[in-house]
């Protein structure tokens, strides 16, 4: 054959790779108000940059009929390409090629781009969609899973992690996206579960919908699978090129900095004002973050799951920081199982890839119940503490206002390794809140006096004025300083700046045991 035929059957063979599962599955695809795999890819990438490997896989299987249906890739595209000019792997699930179904050839494509992640040391993208093993392969679809999920562990802290699911996402496949660090779904077209509607409808007689069981919003704010969500497919992708502005590559580089287009001396007054004179008045501590950051720009991860801790990204004089701060707007800011876990985990991202922490502290304690302490709010506490604990990368605080009992310990204090620690005149530092602690220590005073209330108010006032401040931590250095609240963004860069070539260690083990 000539070299031209050649090259012409070579352009028409990808041309056919192209078009996955064939047209009409694409317009099926379309109509559910799905993108394709190739589309989604060239939205997450800097346009024009895809390179794709394996385009030429088949699958050998004959079961079933399966060899009359040997499509070119097999169901997934993977390759490499950039965002924003940097290196990230990916791989995209076709839902036109038997559903996206995993067979052996399929993993192999996912783990060989996975290895290659690894070795250049470069972030993974996985965009899923698809309806899980490929039935007919039997098991060789379970080992290929199996396959997926060792390098999930092994590559987690190495390199980043991003999974999106864009479609189904059912049984054990849904565990490589847990074991990732950030999972993207998209609202009414993802869904992910261990067992679907009509197992459970089985097994437990609940009738439940595919959305309400397994969906965006059911993950973003009851179970905490997801950790970013969006209207449309578009918006989503938009959300994972938008992260990986503050990670870095992997494990042993810092996240870039960015130029800063926002003053780091910018001071601001409505800062001295946002906390209320009432201690027990709530105020939304997202304010404070968009203050005192680059140009008001946060971005927030699991936003609609345990809102009594916020945590994401943002910039402080060009440099990425992880934010961790209480939120008193929704429950007072207490530390309960949902918020710990969620916070923790966030911890230990920033921490493994060397994301600075910084921590708004508003906190009243743990909160209270058997609600709580049967379903373990000591172990799961203790994992947020855990995290800040082991956390070796700078890591500041400023306490905003109530740092009471365990949580003040817990929240980045400078006795679990914080760098800096700084006040505003507004904290309240104790081992627990006013009423709480008077009616405790002054119970028989209060009982014997005339007037219970009154002598209740009374301790109540002297108190607070006592120990509801921040001069007797800062009198014991627990407190670098306590600042005036408009200065929080100068004081956080120089203390940022000051920690920039920070290095601290842990013991050399194999690995810690974190409470789970
Ligand atoms: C082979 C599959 C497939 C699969 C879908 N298809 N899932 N082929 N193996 N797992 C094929 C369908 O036969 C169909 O082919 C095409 O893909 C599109 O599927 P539809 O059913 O027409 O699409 P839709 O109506 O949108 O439904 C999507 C779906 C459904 C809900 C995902 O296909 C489904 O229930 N699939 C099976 C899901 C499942 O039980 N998978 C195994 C899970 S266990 P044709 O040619 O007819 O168009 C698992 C274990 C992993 O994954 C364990 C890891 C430890």
């Amino acid at each position: 054959m000539a070299i031209d035929q050649r090259i012409e059957q070579l352009r028409e063979l990808k041309q056919k790779a192209r078009l996955g599962g064939g047209e009409k599955r694409i317009e099926v695809q379309h109509k559910k108000g799905k993108l394709t795999a190739r589309e989604r890819i060239e939205l997450v990438l800097d346009k024009g940059s895809f390179e794709e490997i394996d385009m030429l896989v088949r699958h050998h299987n004959r079961d079933f009929g399966l060899d009359k249906h040997r499509y070119l890739g097999d169901g997934v595209i993977t390759g490499y390409g950039t965002i924003d000019d940097r290196k990230v792997f990916v791989f995209s699930q076709d839902f036109t090629v038997l559903g996206g179904s995993l067979s052996e050839a399929h993993g192999k494509k996912i783990c060989k781009v996975m290895d290659l992640a690894v070795k250049m040391g470069a972030p993974i993208i996985g965009l899923n969609d698809s309806g899980g093993a490929r039935i007919q392969e039997g098991v060789v679809g379970l080992g290929a899973y199996a396959d997926i999920f060792l390098r999930n562990t092994l590559a987690s802290g190495v390199v980043p992690q991003l999974s999106v699911i864009l479609g189904p996402c059912a049984g054990g496949a849904v565990y490589s996206p847990a074991i990732t660090d950030f999972v993207f779904m998209v609202k009414n077209s993802s869904y992910m579960f261990v067992t679907g509607p009509n197992v459970v409808k089985t097994v437990t007689h609940e009738d439940v919908s595919f959305e309400e069981l397994g969906g965006a919003m059911t993950h973003a704010s009851k179970s905490g699978v997801a950790h970013v969500v969006a209207e449309n497919e578009v918006a989503l992708l938009d959300r994972v090129r938008e992260t990986m502005q503050f990670i870095p590559q992997n494990n042993a580089e810092d996240p870039q900095r960015k130029e800063c287009k926002d003053d780091p001396n910018r001071e601001d007054d409505s800062l001295n004002s946002i906390v209320p004179e009432n201690p027990n008045k709530p105020y939304d501590v997202k304010v404070v973050i968009k203050r005192v950051v680059d140009q008001g720009n946060f971005f927030e991860i699991h936003e609609h799951f345990a809102p009594n801790i916020v945590v994401g990204f943002a910039h402080l004089n060009g440099q990425p920081v992880g934010i961790i701060a209480n939120q008193p707007a929704f429950l007072a800011g207490v530390l309960d199982i949902d918020s710990s876990t969620k916070a923790g985990r966030f911890v230990r991202f920033c921490d493994a890839f060397n994301i600075p922490i910084i921590t708004f502290e508003d906190v009243p304690g743990f909160l209270p119940g058997t609600d709580q302490e049967w379903r373990g709010i000591i172990k799961n506490g203790a994992k947020l503490l855990y995290a800040f604990c082991e956390a070796t990368v700078p890591k500041i605080t400023v306490i905003l206002r109530k740092a009471y009992g365990g949580a003040y310990d817990v929240m980045n204090s400078k006795h679990i390794r914080a760098d800096v620690n700084l006040a505003w005149p507004s904290a309240e530092i104790a081992v627990m809140g006013p009423q709480g602690a008077v009616e405790i220590i002054f119970r028989k005073e209060i009982s014997a006096a005339d007037d219970p209330r009154k002598a209740l108010d009374e301790k109540v006032v002297e108190y607070r004025e006592r120990f509801a401040n921040p001069y007797i931590a800062a009198a014991r250095g627990y407190i670098d300083d306590v600042i005036e609240p408009s200065q929080t963004r100068p004081k956080l860069i120089r203390a940022l700046e000051m920690t920039r070539n920070k290095v601290d260690r842990n013991p050399r083990k194999k690995h810690g045991n974190i409470p789970l």
